[in-house]
């Protein structure tokens, strides 16, 4: 058989300096777990726009249909801002997204024991938090036609569509009951049903599949502005929070600041089942390019890293290896060690992106 197949796409800005990472536990496995994974590398995003004009070429989109998964970095700097929007670097991540149709994007938020002091809730609020965000991906406000920006009269106006199918919300549904199970065996699903129609038939169809299919399943509706309040209240009280993309976008960000960084939030992207069985799949960070630290060795690449053992369980079915490199992190952590963005003024001193990679990876060797 041949050995599962890796597209990266470190992409801009720190995507390159924690992809370096990532690389490094990549070899390991190869070499300490007889797990070789056939690695490509590509350009996504800005990169791509300097070297071809454009955040993702054809021959870069086909591959990626190709692969069993893509790791991506980040996409965007602030030397693109100026680009006509059909070639701002995230366009390529958004190309990505649709074409392949990764319709569950799957963005946990755990904390770590030793970090739930760093978090900017109390610790008692966040110690021991698990809760898993399902944002839907390829549709929504995103995607919805009609959009764009026209003049009416003599002024311009700016418009995007909020649209659903209800196959759309099914599938997605489908993914947050499936994992509930796997879980706490709860999902809370947010809309805005209280003013928009689009919200209406999400609530409608959540609870259709629900009834139909996932009866054991405790489900709970809330409006997403109140679960936004409800996540830094008392974010304990989920489990799978199942949204659409643009809730999605925003409730994970937040959720991520209760773990304690930006810097510490993987995140799936699944899709269909591909001919060898496993999902279409994408893997990457949710923070961005952040283009404040880049290059200066500050970056954490803990998110990356958790991203890829996210791959290794949803796209290689090895969640005993993914459970090694969560727990090596978790250990790491609690040793002490600390990128920037995981420390305080008064905290002594960091320690650099790459040695972050390298105790990560000998954590890893002490396992054996
Ligand atoms: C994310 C990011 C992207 C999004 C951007 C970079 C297009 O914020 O993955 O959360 O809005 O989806
Ligand atoms: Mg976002």
């Amino acid at each position: 058989m041949s050995n599962p197949s890796l597209l990266i796409l470190a992409g801009d800005g720190i995507g390159p300096e924690v992809m370096t990472e990532v690389k490094k536990v990549i070899d390991w496995y190869g070499a300490n777990r007889d797990m070789t994974f056939d690695v490509s590398e590509d350009l996504v995003g800005g990169a791509a726009y300097d070297v071809h004009g454009v955040p993702l070429t054809d021959k870069t989109m086909a591959k990626a249909q190709e692969v069993d998964a893509v790791l991506l970095g980040a996409c965007g700097a602030p030397k693109y801002d100026d680009l006509d929007f059909s070639v701002k670097p995230e366009r390529g991540l958004l190309r990505l997204r649709k074409e392949m149709d990764l319709f569950a994007n799957l963005r946990p938020a755990q904390c770590f024991d030793a970090l739930a002091d760093f978090s900017s809730l109390k610790a008692e609020v966040v110690g021991g938090l698990d809760i898993m965000i399902v944002r839907e991906l390829t549709s929504g406000v995103y995607f919805g036609e009609p959009r764009g920006i026209h003049e009416e009269g003599n002024e311009r106006v700016g418009v995007n569509t909020q649209r659903y199918t209800e196959s759309e919300i099914a599938r997605v549904a489908r993914s947050a009951f499936e994992l509930a199970r796997k879980r706490s065996n709860k999902v809370c699903s947010m809309e805005k049903a209280n003013v928009m129609e689009s919200g209406i038939l999400w609530r409608d169809v959540v609870t259709e599949i629900h009834t139909a299919e996932y009866a054991d399943v405790e489900l709970s509706h809330m409006y997403a502005d109140n679960g936004a309040m409800q996540l830094v209240r008392a974010p304990k009280q989920f489990d799978v929070i199942v949204t659409d993309n643009l809730f999605g976008d925003i409730l994970s960000d937040c959720a991520a600041m209760l773990t304690g960084s930006l810097g510490m939030l993987p995140s799936a992207s699944l899709g269909l089942p591909m001919a060898n069985g496993r999902p279409k799949a994408m893997y990457e960070p949710v923070h961005g390019s952040a283009p404040d630290i880049t290059g200066q060795g500050k970056a954490n690449p803990i998110a990356c890293i958790l991203s890829f053992a996210m791959a290794l369980r949803y796209s290689f079915d090895q969640g005993d290896e993914a459970t090694r490199l969560e727990d090596a992190i978790e250990a790491v952590l609690a040793d002490g060690l600390r990128t920037a963005d995981l420390m305080g003024p008064e905290d002594g001193s960091p320690i650099t992106t790459g040695e972050m990679g390298d105790a990560i990876v000998a954590k890893l060797t002490t396992t054996l």
